[in-house]
């Protein structure tokens, strides 16, 4: 493989872990240049990076600028993504600012990286939720067909980025701490912790919000699983509904998915497809949990199970680290098919 110049823009939760997966993965890197918003140093698995405050100069030589930044007008895509593309490099982003955007390519390497070809200089990485239930699905929907998913996410903290996940260790101190001396059966005695990121305290609590509201009482989170996964699959006609919610993990999401098919299925015959799936490891005999999939490549899936009641229709358990899968690993195999 030739080797190539890299820029890594972002250093937290997903821009670290993708420090670690280009590592991990021997990418070709002639050059690595590392960006944010302060320059520092910073240690990833023992190796020192220097991070560079990026400004608009800096952009000359670079092949590939994976982006993880924030989003939004303040974010490092919208500011400086084209910036790059204009100095030669291709733009991989993991937010959502072009993931919708009609000529770029929206990339899950084991569904769809023929896509990757007609770039124009930006392919973006779906959202996490997405990239999961995409990989969990994907082989199912091209051997029997998708009449609809419904599915309920299960997500951690790391996903709303390294402030969000250290917000729960601060609650879970806290809590620990100011209830040293409460009798852990008085429940109207217990302590809880002042909300350290989100809109209440996710310490031994869940959020059954994840994004803001948007149309028809769902979140942004909730529509981006329905827009990505139809553009991904470019069928419009997969009727997919979501529920997402925040849960007082570290890393790895969780979802049950429940889907029917188009053409008749067997739960055998599910099974052989999962089997073969590419990203998937397929468990029907353990259970699979979060910390299990922290720091592993897969969707892991178990529970698999047909609908009593509803022909062609079955739920599955997944499991996926939201940091690799979900952003980082998929990420770098997007630039290892552009090398
Ligand atoms: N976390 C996940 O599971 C996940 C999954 C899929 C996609 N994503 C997406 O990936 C992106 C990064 O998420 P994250 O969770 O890693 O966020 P994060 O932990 O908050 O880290 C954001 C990083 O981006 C840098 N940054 C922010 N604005 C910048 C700017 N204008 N110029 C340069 N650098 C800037 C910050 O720099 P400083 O350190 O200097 O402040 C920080 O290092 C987001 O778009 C997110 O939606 C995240």
């Amino acid at each position: 493989m030739k080797k190539v110049n890299v820029a890594v823009i972002g250093v937290g939760a997903v821009g670290v872990e993708i420090l670690r997966v280009l590592k991990q993965r021997k990418f070709p890197v002639n050059n690595l240049r590392v960006f944010a918003r302060s320059a520092r140093q910073i240690e990833v698995d023992g190796l020192k990076y220097n991070v560079e405050a990026i400004s608009d100069e800096k952009f000359d030589g670079i092949d590939i600028a994976l982006f993880a930044g924030t989003e939004g007008e303040k974010g490092a895509s919208r500011l400086y993504a084209q910036k790059f593309i204009d100095k030669g490099a291709v733009v991989v982003d993991n937010g959502v600012d072009f993931r919708l955007q009609e000529g770029v390519p929206l990339v899950v390497p084991e569904i769809n990286k023929d896509k990757i070809k007609s770039h124009k200089g930006i392919i973006s990485n779906p959202n996490c939720t997405t990239i999961q239930a995409v990989v969990a699905l994907g082989g199912i929907y091209k051997s029997f067909g998708l009449q609809k998913f419904i599915l309920t996410s299960f997500q951690a903290t790391s996903g709303a980025g390294k402030k969000a996940s250290v917000s729960l260790w601060q609650e879970t101190k806290e809590i620990v701490e100011k209830n040293k001396d409460v009798d852990f059966d008085a429940v109207d005695k217990r302590i809880g912790a002042k909300p350290a990121y989100f809109s209440s305290q996710i310490a031994f609590d869940v959020i059954p919000q994840i994004g803001g509201f948007s149309k028809e009482g769902y979140t942004t989170e909730e529509w981006k699983v329905v827009d990505e996964t139809h553009k991904i699959l470019e069928d419009d006609s997969i009727k997919i509904s979501a529920t997402c919610v925040r849960v007082p993990v570290i890393t790895a999401h969780s979802q049950a998915i429940y889907f029917t098919t188009q053409k008749q299925a067997t739960l055998e015959q599910i099974e052989e497809v999962l089997e073969k799936s590419g990203g998937v490891k397929y468990l029907p005999d353990s259970l699979p949990s979060c910390l299990d999939a922290e720091g592993r490549d897969e969707v892991f899936i178990s529970r698999l199970r047909c609908d009593p009641f509803e022909d062609k229709s079955f739920w599955l358990w997944c499991v996926c680290d939201n940091l690799r899968k979900g952003a980082a690993l998929n990420a770098v195999q997007i630039a290892e098919c552009l090398v």
